[in-house]
């Protein structure tokens, strides 16, 4: 009897772990807002990318990347931003440009710790809104 409650303790966490969101193994609020600042950080000290960013309202961009980030990972949160499509027309952003702003994104990861399988997963959520980001 006490073996087979183990054994149903062990599967139900098993389930529990399997069907938990990447919001929760990346940890949750606290390091969507930490790769979000780290994110930042690195647009600032990036003249290449800065450039873009030059007269974005920053608190703005802060806010609405913390809700898209959570939400896209399964996160409770509402996205209150505008559509991706409308937000990034009009610059023109090219593929290199495009790969340069996920390898910002990666460094903040890193420097956020997160784990390179879950960067994996966190990347895979990111790479759709490509179409809605390049070439507009
Ligand atoms: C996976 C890639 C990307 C995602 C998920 C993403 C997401 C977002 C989000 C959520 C916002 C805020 C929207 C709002 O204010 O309502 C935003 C704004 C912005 N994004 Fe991106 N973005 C991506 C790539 C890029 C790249 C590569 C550039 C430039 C090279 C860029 C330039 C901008 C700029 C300049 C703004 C601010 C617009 C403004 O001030 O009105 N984004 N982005």
């Amino acid at each position: 009897m006490k073996k087979t409650l183990i054994l149903l303790i062990l599967v139900l966490a098993g389930c529990a772990s399997t069907h938990s969101s990447i919001y929760q193994q990346m940890g949750g609020q606290e390091k969507v807002v930490e790769v979000v600042e780290n994110f930042i950080t690195e647009i600032e000290y990036d003249s290449r990318m800065f450039e873009y960013f030059k007269d974005s309202d920053v608190d703005r961009f802060h806010q609405k990347l913390i809700e898209h980030l959570c939400y896209l990972t399964g996160g409770p949160c509402k996205y209150t931003g505008d559509e991706m499509r409308q937000v990034h027309a009009g610059m023109n952003i090219n593929e290199a440009d495009f790969n340069h702003g996920v390898d910002l994104f990666i460094n903040a990861m890193e420097k956020a710790n997160i784990s390179h399988p879950i960067q994996n997963k966190i990347l895979a959520v990111l790479a759709p809104t490509r179409k809605d980001i390049i070439y507009l």
